[in-house]
């Protein structure tokens, strides 16, 4: 659901206890005084762009890496600053990433205090030969530890993420991931299949044949059998990877996904405002070179393209359950959507492919939804 009056807050925390084989987000193994002189600049940066920005914060994300790896006091620390400089709204949703094995009882009972009431976990399986051949530092008694440990702090909005197509993981292993996922309380799944991104170790080792995934049959079998699972068990599906028990769906990324705007503070982070979008540099040492000398760190800033700006609308509308707002899209952009596309929505309905409904434009099956989308693009 898109928030008309306000944006989000994405806090980057750049560091992780061991580098994961299948990750290219912008993260790290921390050294020495890293993590505190980061602190230091991303409170400064905080400090400017609160500044500068006038509209109300409706949600804050503070993602990763791994935020959990910041030391106890770090993150209230940020928080408390962020309600300092930003019109924060009473009711903010504020959400922490955390790694099984980097959250305790302080942190998480300092994470509540300040206001935090979602914490989202990455588990990725359960499986203890999955998670090593993807380096993580943790197990399955870790993941089921750390959910015991914000439970028994109050927290009641929790996200597991779970990873499906991965290196030696089975259907079995998916069938035992999810059975103990779902044995625990937790409200919010989040199932992406694996991307093999360019320059990880994962994609070498794929790409020399050291190590196989399983075949885009098994994987879709995985992800039809997630999707049933989790709707068995009250989890309903509103985004091509997200499912929910109801109330719980995810705030931040609901106005990410209607293109609402939002600003990004951090290492490489990125944000999109005023139809303008920035991204801040991944440098390291330039992000705190800039900001101790009172600049902010952006690097690439270019006004939207509409045609850009219509097509990712479509996009992430069609990667939703809900699908596209047709009324909100023709306002939006000045266009008569359906008339637009009538050739393209017509074949579609005829191959029962979408659905048009109640004013709103879905895929039916959103595992091919990328092939249908393009139908879609300028
Ligand atoms: C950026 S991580 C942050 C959370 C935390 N650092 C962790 O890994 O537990 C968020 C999620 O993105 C997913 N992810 C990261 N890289 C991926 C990839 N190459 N393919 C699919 N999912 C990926 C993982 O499920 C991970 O939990
Ligand atoms: S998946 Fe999470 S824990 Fe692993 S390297 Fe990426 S950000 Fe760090």
């Amino acid at each position: 659901m898109e928030n008309k009056s306000g944006i989000s807050l994405y806090v980057h925390i750049p560091f992780c206890v061991s580098k994961c084989t299948y990750c290219s987000f912008c993260s790290f193994v921390p050294h020495d005084d890293e993590m505190a002189k980061y602190l230091q600049n991303l409170i400064k940066e905080i400090e400017l762009v609160g500044k500068k920005i006038r509209k109300s914060v409706f949600s804050i994300y503070i993602g990763g890496g791994t935020p959990s790896v910041l030391p106890l006091g770090a993150i209230s620390q940020i928080v408390e600053m962020i309600k300092k400089c930003f019109d924060v709204l009473p009711n903010v949703s504020i959400t922490i990433e955390a790694n099984p094995n980097s959250i305790n009882l302080d942190k998480a009972q300092e994470y509540y205090a300040c206001g935090i009431r979602r914490v989202s976990i990455g588990l990725q399986s359960a499986s203890s030969a999955v998670l090593k051949t993807l380096n993580r530092a943790h197990n399955w008694a870790d993941f089921e530890n750390a959910i015991k440990i914000v439970r028994s702090v109050g927290f009641e909005d929790i996200n597991a993420d779970i990873m499906l197509g991965v290196p030696n993981q089975s259907m079995s292993d998916v069938v035992d991931t999810l059975e103990k996922v779902i044995a625990l309380p937790i409200t919010h799944v989040s199932a992406y299949g694996l991307i093999l991104e360019e320059k990880t170790p994962l994609l070498d080792k794929v790409q020399s044949g050291e190590i196989a995934l399983p075949s885009e049959d098994e994987t879709v079998d995985m992800y039809d059998y997630v999707v049933d699972t989790l709707s068995k068990n009250g989890f309903f599906r509103y985004e091509i990877s997200n499912f929910a028990k109801v109330g719980f769906e995810s705030i931040h990324n609901n106005n990410y996904w209607a293109r609402g705007e939002f600003i990004g503070v951090g290492l490489n982070a990125y944000s999109f405002l005023d139809g303008e979008h920035y991204q801040n540099t991944n440098n390291f040492h330039a992000y705190c070179k800039k900001l101790s000398e009172n600049h902010l760190p952006k690097e690439q800033e270019e006004k939207e393209n509409p045609i850009t700006a219509q097509n990712e609308t479509i996009m992430l509308a069609l990667r939703t359950t809900r699908g596209l707002n047709i009324s909100k899209f023709n306002k939006k952009f000045g266009v008569d959507f359906c008339k637009k596309f009538r050739n393209t929505i017509d074949k579609l309905i005829k191959n029962d492919l979408i659905v048009l409904e109640k004013g709103f434009l879905r895929i039916k099956n959103l595992y091919i939804s990328n092939s249908i989308i393009v139908e879609f693009f300028e």
